[in-house]
């Protein structure tokens, strides 16, 4: 039962409120003697189901208290306390404040003191469901703590082109992968009195243009590539809130598109909960209103003009403007109900009515990234580290007599650096302060004190320097930055460090390139390590010794890098897209990407990624699923056996190394040639971790919608018989079982 405290302080404000202050809200909420003793008492038993309650309160409320819940409060964005933005609670009603804050990497936004995890991508990159979660978890813990009890995110659009700025706040190029981690990340956030909010609903795929491009996607595409991730959300993880995004769809704003926000979402899917506007992206009233947008969020005051900054001039959702449309017959009285339902009840289901947050100075000025919190962010950077190569097994680096001296070179190394290369730009970006960034350099050398090794450092960008600190140890570790930000898209594949304060990101002109090549070139143990959200061209790779890519790896990258570099922790990761050998390897014609005349068209349609790389028979420098450990694994005995809606397929994975290790397998399905899908999909994987010598049969499961195609004429799933490839193995290209089925 969670009667809670912060209930018992909301019914003692309500008295006092009902008697002390007669506002325009409070007028019409007591009725009769029954409401004054405890005027919430109708929905506030939270024993009862969160659709009565919220049926209950709705019932409750005059007209102004319901426009009051459909538009932000003044003052918007970071000026509420570092948050996002807020809808003031109504005390006499018992509705708490609704304070919403970016976002994905953990509580961000102006806020302090919170911690800073590796990005999204990065947490896709860890295939740990476990880890995601408990990921997700501690930033709901976090943002609970701050007063926060919206938090936006997680991201899960999907990463269509290398070239998207957000790329590093989403979970890459597959909708399985996406799907089950966002589904993970959301279960952990909304384990606390917080809604998690799924975003940017959809076909959010670039920012060149983004509050107005214009996206064709035909239906087969919708359903298979860009909206798994949103239906896991709402079917599997019951999410709190969704973000319509800023583009249009089909020639329509998403945040007044029917067939989006109440077609997929509502009719299909079964939403139950808000759509929260990107803020910004609003451009109507009643028509917004009818499409299925409930809330409305503007980063500015209303007033400010459109531009391609702020999105519209915003308000919409005022409650003039909203009684207007009623009043006009634009509107139906009964959708402004509904609005105000579709928000309140999942506030009720998640505990926000009965753990109420109170947002202000204390939880702002309070520290809450505990021990434990950092101790999550340093093992999922560690678990999410991919390993692209490692010659010889130059890591993990083993005790040597006497010591050995490690040259760390590069400007992201240093901690001015890394408070810059941990985490992308935009409002997911985590204020960093207190500065308590572990730098690569500050990880590394404690640890190799610690071994009685030395370090050597050069920031790197006079190749001179970077060479001869190169040749002069026995080890190098070589750290290079790429700055993607929100508002911007990557001009091309190569390393442009940036700093950024939100939105506001500075180009730090430094080349880093040439540093790697001088490096590589000068001392073949040189483990290069890659600060960045997206793949990125390797021109030197043929040189280096080792490649690490941490991503935007948080607070604790030093130290984590600082383990997987000694082997505390074996790098985990695996990559959720494929890495292009360079920019002219997968070109998109420009009414593809970026658009041309404000439209694009995606006419590669389901061939994302390594679908495109499989089906066109090119090899990218890495495909899809890749990622070293420091063990080795042998598969074997595959089974393949048909259930009734489904299949199930069952492996044995042995470590064959000689130390214990985690593994990937990833189970891929090629569809019958009719079906005309890409030649091969990821339906299934697990992570696991195994001793040397030791065996485990693996059994993943297939339902039927894995086996499913979405036919446009008939409007529906349909599965499509014929003789399924089933194969299993480490990646998109290493595929070391197979076998067949029919369906
Ligand atoms: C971003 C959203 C974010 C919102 C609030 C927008 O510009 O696109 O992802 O949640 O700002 O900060």
């Amino acid at each position: 039962m969670r009667r809670s405290r912060g209930r018992q302080i909301l019914a003692l404000v309500a008295a006092l409120t009902v008697v002390g202050t007669p506002t325009a809200l409070v007028a019409g909420a007591a009725d009769g003697a029954a409401a004054s003793a405890d005027p919430c008492a109708a929905w506030m038993d939270p024993s009862d189901s969160a659709a009565r309650r919220a049926d209950a309160l709705v019932a409750a409320m005059t007209q102004d208290q319901k426009l009051h819940m459909l538009t932000f409060g003044d003052p918007p964005w970071f000026a509420y306390w570092g948050t996002a933005g807020h809808v003031d609670g109504i005390p006499e009603l018992c509705i708490p404040d609704l304070v919403l804050s970016d976002a994905g990497s953990g509580v961000a936004g102006l806020q302090i003191a919170t911690t800073v995890f590796p990005s999204g991508v990065a947490q896709a990159a860890t295939w740990d469901r476990g880890l995601q979660r408990r990921i997700g978890s501690t930033i709901g813990a976090e943002a609970f703590a701050k007063g926060i009890n919206v938090m936006l995110g997680p991201g899960m659009n999907i990463a269509r082109t290398p070239y998207n700025g957000r790329n590093f706040e989403y979970f890459g190029e597959d909708p399985y992968l996406a799907s089950r981690t966002a589904v993970s990340v959301i279960e952990g956030i909304q384990s606390h009195p917080v809604l998690a909010d799924a975003k940017h609903y959809a076909f959010n795929n670039q920012e060149t243009d983004r509050m107005t491009v214009d996206v064709r996607v035909d239906e087969r595409t919708r359903r298979e590539i860009y909206l798994p991730a949103f239906e896991a959300a709402v079917k599997k993880a019951d999410v709190g809130s969704v973000m319509c995004s800023y583009n249009r769809v089909g020639g329509t704003y998403a945040c007044e598109n029917p067939e989006l926000l109440t077609g997929y979402l509502r009719d299909d899917w079964g939403f139950d909960g808000f759509v929260v506007s990107d803020w910004g992206a609003v451009h109507s009233t009643a028509p917004s209103a009818r499409a299925g947008l409930d809330l409305e969020m503007h980063a500015f005051a209303a007033g400010v003009p459109a531009t391609p900054v702020t999105g519209s001039a915003g308000r919409y959702f005022g409650a003039d403007q909203l009684q207007a449309a009623v009043d006009d017959g634009q509107l139906r009285q009964a959708r402004i109900d509904g609005m105000v339902r579709n928000i309140v009840r999942p506030m009720f289901e998640h505990g926000l009515f009965d753990d109420p947050v109170s947002p202000g100075a204390e939880p702002f000025l309070s520290d809450v990234s505990t021990p434990e919190h950092l101790a999550v962010a340093r093992r999922a950077a560690a678990d999410a580290t991919v390993m692209l190569k490692n010659r010889d097994r130059l890591l993990p680096l083993r005790p040597v007599e006497g010591g050995r001296t490690i040259a760390v070179i590069g400007w992201a190394a240093n901690p001015v650096g890394a408070a810059n290369a941990v985490s992308g730009g935009g409002s997911s970006h985590g204020s960093g302060l207190p500065p308590r960034v572990v730098s690569p350099l500050e990880g590394i050398t404690s640890a190799a004190l610690e071994r009685g090794d030395r370090v050597v450092y050069v920031e790197g960008s006079n190749v001179v320097d970077a060479r001869a600190a190169a040749a002069a140890a026995d080890v190098v570790v070589v750290v290079a930055t790429d700055g993607s930000s929100e508002g911007t898209d990557r001009a091309d594949l190569g390393l442009r460090p940036a700093a950024c304060l939100t939105v506001f990101c500075q180009a730090i002109p430094i080349e880093q390139e040439d540093m790697i090549a001088a490096a590589t070139a000068a001392n073949p143990d040189t483990v290069v390590v890659l600060d960045v959200g997206a793949p990125v061209r390797m021109p030197w790779l043929p040189d280096a010794g080792a490649v690490l890519v941490p991503w935007y790896g948080g607070l604790q990258h030093g130290n984590a890098l600082a383990d997987v570099l000694y082997g505390v922790r074996e790098p985990g990761g695996r990559l959720p897209q494929t890495f292009p050998v360079d920019e002219a390897q997968h070109p998109f014609k420009p009414e593809e990407y970026p658009g041309v005349g404000g439209k694009e068209s995606y006419d590669e349609g389901l061939l994302v990624g390594y679908r495109w790389y499989d089906a066109t028979g090119t090899r990218p420098l890495f495909p899809f699923g890749y990622g070293l450990g420091y063990t080795t694994f042998g598969f074997r005995d595959l089974a393949v056996r048909p259930t009734a809606g489904g299949a199930r397929v069952s492996f044995v994975v042995r470590n064959t190394g000689r130390r214990t290790g985690a593994v990937v397998p990833q189970l891929y399905l090629s569809a019958p040639k009719r079906a005309g899908e890409p030649p091969r999909q990821l339906k299934g994987f697990t992570k696991l971790t195994l001793k040397p010598g030791e065996s485990r049969r693996v059994s993943l499961a297939l339902d039927r919608r894995a086996f499913s195609v979405w036919s446009t004429r008939r409007d529906r799933w349909v599965v499509v018989p014929g003789t399924y490839g089933v194969a299993v193995g480490t990646s998109s290209r290493d595929l070391v079982l197979r076998g067949r089925l029919a369906r």
